[in-house]
């Protein structure tokens, strides 16, 4: 089954309760929270306060982005918080096992990201260890931003990698997904879709729609 998990850095935090209900009413299953630290990339955005607010008031699986260096520092943290799923970058740490390490002991469920420069080939002493890809479809730091193609390329070959070796592991898809390159993403081998702009900017209802029609 395919997934969508609105960015909710595109929501308007006033609305945000009523937009994170809208959004899963209209049958998105994650909910993706990007967490910024304004040093791996140039914004900052919430983390464990907002995150904990919103784990008192939903059920939903909250798919955390881990946008910061040194992530080994925020793994209990984003846990105790609320996080269901934490994926962090691979080009934050000069200890990707040991932040694999970290989130399965807090019982977490291992997602790890790259950029659009980072071949998909560092990956593979991961693949076995981790339940989640997210390959990057934009330069990460901000919403609103145009796909790169050549990063579906990658999509494929990490799809290919995956199967060859006969593993369970969801490829994820974050940057520039909008209505109309949701189908050649699904296309390409990703399962997991994350919407910002997409989802939130205009009838929240509406666009859900349109993108799991698609999906
Ligand atoms: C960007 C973030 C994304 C962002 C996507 O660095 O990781 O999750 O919210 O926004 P859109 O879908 O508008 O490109
Ligand atoms: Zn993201």
């Amino acid at each position: 089954m395919n997934i969508l998990a609105p960015s909710i850095l595109s929501g308007d935090f006033w609305h945000l309760g009523e937009q994170i209900e809208e959004a899963q009413a209209a049958g998105a299953k994650y909910l993706h929270i990007d967490v910024m630290d304004g040093n791996f990339v140039p914004s900052v955005s919430y983390g464990s306060p907002v995150i904990r607010s919103l784990r008192k008031s939903t059920d939903f699986f909250f798919d955390v982005h881990l946008m910061v260096i040194h992530p080994e520092t925020y793994i209990e943290r984003m846990a105790k918080c609320g996080a269901d799923l934490i994926n962090f970058h691979y080009e934050a740490t000069d200890n990707v096992a040991g932040v694999i390490g970290q989130i399965r002991a807090v019982d977490k469920k291992v997602g790890i990201t790259i950029k659009p420069g980072t071949p998909v080939s560092v990956l593979e002493p991961y693949l076995e260890q981790v339940d989640m890809v997210l390959i990057m479809t934009v330069e990460p730091g901000r919403g609103g931003q145009k796909l790169i193609p050549q990063c579906l390329d990658k999509v494929r070959e990490l799809k290919h990698l995956i199967d060859e070796r006969g593993l369970q592991v969801d490829i994820e898809v974050d940057g520039g997904i909008i209505i109309e390159n949701v189908a050649e993403a699904i296309a390409a081998g990703a399962n997991i879709i994350v919407a910002g702009s997409a989802v939130f900017l205009g009838d929240i209802t509406e666009n859900v729609h349109g993108l799991l029609k698609n999906m």
